[in-house]
């Protein structure tokens, strides 16, 4: 696949296990953006959001996306952030296809309820914070898609066909 992938959608969603599988099944390189940062910075992202503040990860954001223009046959699973800020839609688009995996309130606090390495969900760990915060996000997540794909109770190896499928189609389409 010439062009890049870029997996959008709230935190939980599934964007790491999707772009994992991509690259183990169909052989596309993956840039995690949320490790890049941590291996960049040498800190973890808590540490990053505590010490130096939430724009100043934000800035780290953007300046990765923008990085990742001459990338090709790259899956890059974004921080579920990313698609809050049009420069960096506006990046993404440049190089490659906007992938939103949507899921439920109730699926993604299942999936995140038990790890503590979200700062903006630590002490808002309920389904009624993650359902406000969705709802605030979703319609930027559904104009900056180019596809949606649902990631509620689909398994990995489907999401993947789904989102190949859709590529593909969408190439010949534009
Ligand atoms: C964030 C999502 C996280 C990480 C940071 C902020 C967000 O990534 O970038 O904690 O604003 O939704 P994941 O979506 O990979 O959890």
């Amino acid at each position: 696949m010439s062009q890049n992938i870029f997996l959008i959608g709230f935190m939980g969603a599934g964007k790491s296990t999707v772009a994992r599988e991509l690259r183990d099944q169909y052989g596309m390189r993956l840039i995690e953006m949320d490790e890049q940062i941590e291996a960049q910075e040498g800190r973890s992202i808590s540490q990053i959001f505590a010490e130096s503040g939430e724009a100043y990860f934000r800035a780290l954001e953007t300046r990765l996306l923008l990085s990742l223009e001459q990338e090709s046959n790259t899956v890059v699973s974004c921080g579920g952030g990313v698609p809050m800020r049009g420069e960096n839609v506006a990046a993404m688009r440049l190089s490659g296809k906007i992938i939103y995996l949507c899921a439920s309130a109730e699926t993604i606090y299942e999936r995140v309820k038990d790890f503590h390495t979200r700062p903006l969900l630590e002490g808002n760990m309920n389904v009624e914070y993650i359902r406000s915060l969705l709802a605030q996000r979703t319609p930027k997540y559904q104009s900056a898609a180019d596809i949606t794909v649902a990631a509620d109770g689909n398994d990995v190896r489907a999401v993947c066909e789904e989102i190949l499928q859709k590529v593909q189609t969408a190439a010949k389409i534009g």
